[in-house]
């Protein structure tokens, strides 16, 4: 993974992000669903996302968990992945890499290529709900595509979780960030923010619709799995809804409690960021419309992502080569 860390620019995987959303869009990609396995006893799932881009010649299959309790009682992250890059001509593995960092950040890109299309152009204010590892990725990506912000504040459950994110980063992001600060309640996180992201393992909202204001963007990242949600049903009412797919939005991401409930329906999305990326529908189009993106993770965004790193790595002269495979 230090490798890895070392190989990935966030600006380069913001581009290939990018690019997997235009694809998408194009419909130019073999991408089933994520299949989930639910391991319910240890409060955690497993999924397998396969993907094949034909123009690129790329395909890869993504095994990624999501186990809340891992850091608390077993010192090992929430998510851990690992990824196997395949040969599309043989089908015989190419290489096998961490995918932990890969998924950290394509996730953090995907919200900078929404915030870039849905939030308004002047955005100077972040909030954070949750101060895990993807929280990290989100200010990254989100600063990357803003350059310079005037306000951040993060909030956790775990108030030290928040002030760890901000004593790190407050020296690497002093020129880009005007102030930093942790907040002991969400709703401080929220009001008056000019984009919001929700990025907790929570399953019951946190964000209040009274918070949410005209002109705000949300990313909506936590909500990956059946019954998890972080925001309330109403904000999904006047929202601007943009979904990454909508087979894995209404099964596993924010808009899958409601949608469940028979509360929200596909008629309720304005549009997937593909479409707003290849042009197919605009995407914010007024100062006060409220925007949201309801992320669950695309599997072409891993395989756009690991070829960078693969192609990186090759360069650099790093990583193992080892026999797998044998000719027959
Ligand atoms: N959409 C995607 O593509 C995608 C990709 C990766 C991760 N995720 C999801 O993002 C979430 C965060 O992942 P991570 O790697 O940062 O996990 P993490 O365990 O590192 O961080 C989660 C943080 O959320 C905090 N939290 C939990 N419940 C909370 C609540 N009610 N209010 C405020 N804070 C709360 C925890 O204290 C923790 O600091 C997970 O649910 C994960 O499944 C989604």
């Amino acid at each position: 993974m230090d490798d890895l860390k070392r190989l990935l620019e966030m600006k380069d995987v913001l581009a290939v992000v990018e690019n997997a959303f235009r694809l998408a869009g194009l419909k130019k990609v073999q991408m089933p669903p994520k299949m989930y396995l639910f391991f319910e006893k240890y409060n955690g799932d497993l999924r397998c996302m396969p993907s094949y881009i034909e123009d690129l010649d790329l395909s890869a299959v993504k095994i990624v968990n999501v186990h809340m309790n891992n850091p608390k009682k077993h010192d090992l992250r929430t998510i851990m992945a690992t990824l196997v890059l395949i040969d599309p001509a043989t089908g015989a593995p190419l290489a096998i890499m961490d995918g932990t960092h890969i998924t950290d950040m394509r996730t953090g890109a995907a919200s900078g290529i929404a915030s870039k299309y849905l939030a308004r152009k002047d955005s100077r204010s972040l909030g954070l709900i949750g101060a895990g590892f993807q929280a990290r990725m989100q200010l990254l990506a989100i600063l990357q595509t803003f350059e310079k912000l005037d306000d951040v504040r993060v909030y956790d459950i775990l108030p030290a979780a928040s002030e760890n994110l901000v004593a790190e980063s407050t020296e690497r992001y002093r020129e880009r960030i005007r102030s930093l600060t942790a907040v002991d309640n969400p709703k401080d996180a929220v009001e008056g923010m000019d984009i919001v992201v929700t990025c907790t393992t929570s399953r019951k909202p946190i964000v209040k619709n009274s918070w949410i204001s005209p002109g705000q963007h949300i990313n909506c990242i936590g909500a990956d799995a059946p019954g998890k949600q972080e925001i309330e049903v109403e904000i999904l009412k006047r929202a601007k809804v943009v979904v990454d797919n909508w087979a894995q939005a209404s099964h596993s991401g924010e808009i899958n409690v409601p949608f469940s409930q028979g509360i929200f329906s596909e008629d309720d999305v304005y549009a997937t960021i593909g479409d707003i990326v290849v042009g197919n529908k605009p995407g914010r189009v007024s100062d006060d419309e409220i925007t949201l993106f309801c992320s669950t993770g695309l599997a072409i965004q891993d395989v756009l992502t690991a070829k960078l790193a693969f192609d990186a790595a090759r360069k650099n002269g790093l990583g193992k080569e080892f026999e797998l495979i044998q000719s027959i």
